[in-house]
């Protein structure tokens, strides 16, 4: 399988990307996985076409090949960031189609969980994905300087890792009933 964790943030002390990365670190052996992270890698605001470059290309291209994508966000005004929702914009339907998408986000409180929802609709009502109904979502106080120090998050990651790519492989096998 090929997996790839998609980590959004543009912030450079991100704690939804340390939380992305520690998922990465989670992935099981014996698999392709592969880390892109927006803060470094750059994309232009999706206008529909022209302002397409190579970075989307790459983007288009690791989404299409990938059989399950991880997206981490930090939460903006109860919502996905822009960056994010530039992500699935520039990536579009026929890159997710049939791609098992599962979801990490950090937010300020804990009130903004259904959140991800904004991003759950298009995936599940258009672009015909398969969304792991299990999410991470923690706070800042999971996080000390680069570190997820918070045990029920840890665990909570192992569970939500296993089953997504668990899920990812099923699905991707043709088992209508994963
Ligand atoms: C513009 C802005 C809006 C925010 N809105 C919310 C919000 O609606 N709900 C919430 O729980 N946190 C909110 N936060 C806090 C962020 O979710 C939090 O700082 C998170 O760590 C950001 O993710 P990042 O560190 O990966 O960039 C907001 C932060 C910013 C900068």
């Amino acid at each position: 399988m090929k997996f790839l964790v998609l980590s959004t943030s543009l912030s450079p002390s991100s704690r939804s990307r340390i939380l992305a990365r520690s998922a990465f670190d989670r992935l099981p052996d014996g698999h392709e996985s592969t880390w892109i992270d927006l803060q470094t890698e750059g994309l232009p605001l999706c206008d529909g076409g022209p302002a397409a470059d190579e970075r989307v290309d790459r983007l288009r291209r690791t989404v299409a090949g990938s059989d399950g994508v991880l997206i981490s966000f930090g939460i903006y005004n109860y919502l996905a960031p822009a960056a994010t929702k530039n992500v699935v914009e520039w990536a579009g339907r026929a890159a997710f189609e049939g791609k098992v998408v599962a979801f990490a986000a950090v937010g300020g409180g804990p009130g903004s969980l259904p959140c991800v929802a904004s991003l759950t609709t298009p995936m599940l009502l258009d672009f015909g994905a398969v969304v792991c109904p299990n999410f991470v979502y923690t706070t800042g106080g999971s996080f000390v300087d680069d570190a997820l120090v918070d045990s029920d998050v840890q665990g909570r990651l192992d569970d939500f890792i296993s089953a997504w790519t668990t899920l990812t492989q099923r699905v991707r096998a043709g088992d209508h009933h994963a």
